[in-house]
């Protein structure tokens, strides 16, 4: 699969198969979150690879819509420094997290972001210093319904290129 493939068929993720994935397989994920481009090259990030299912639960309940971590073989929490002190955190921690959904849609594994809403609860359950923070988990595992994997793109898909794109100037 090429990059463009998987960008144009990659999807949502949030039901997943109760099959571990491949120690090998979760390196390549988290080595391309490792590869990621950041601002000023800084990585701002540490990963939180949690395979333990009583983890798993308890991070699903500190967000409104995480319930899909609860199902995953695999959660990668995107640990930052305080993302309001410096406005470029989080893109940073997207850039690592799309690298990671799209590296792992190649092997055929799927993924879901889930937003943490309740990020101290997190930080007890997780047990990262204070100075670190969590707004953003990663569910990740071998997609229940496999067509999903082949499935053409969903029909509420993306904006069409003429609503979002502007030439030159808005
Ligand atoms: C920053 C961010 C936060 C998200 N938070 C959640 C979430 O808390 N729960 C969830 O189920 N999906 C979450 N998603 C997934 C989006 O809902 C999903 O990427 C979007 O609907 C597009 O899905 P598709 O690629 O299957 O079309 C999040 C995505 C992003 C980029």
């Amino acid at each position: 699969m090429d990059v463009s493939e998987a960008i144009r068929t990659k999807r949502a993720i949030r039901q997943f198969q109760q099959t571990p994935l491949k120690n090998d397989d979760i390196l390549v994920i988290l080595n391309a979150g490792r590869r990621a481009q950041s601002s000023k090259n800084s990585q701002p990030w540490q990963f939180i690879a949690i395979t333990d299912k009583p983890i798993l639960l308890a991070l699903s309940k500190c967000g409104q819509w995480a319930n899909h971590l609860a199902g995953a073989a695999l959660g990668v929490a995107i640990v930052t420094p305080n993302p309001t002190e410096k406005f470029q955190t989080m893109f940073d921690a997207g850039q690592a997290a799309a690298y990671m959904q799209l590296a792992a849609w190649e092997l055929g594994i799927g993924s879901c972001p889930a937003s943490i809403y309740e990020d101290e609860k997190a930080r007890h359950i997780l047990r990262f210093p204070e100075e670190w923070f969590l707004r953003i988990a990663l569910s990740f595992g071998y997609p229940l319904n496999e067509n999903e994997l082949i499935s053409p793109p969903r029909k509420l898909g993306r904006k069409k290129i003429d609503e979002i794109v502007h030439w030159n100037s808005w």
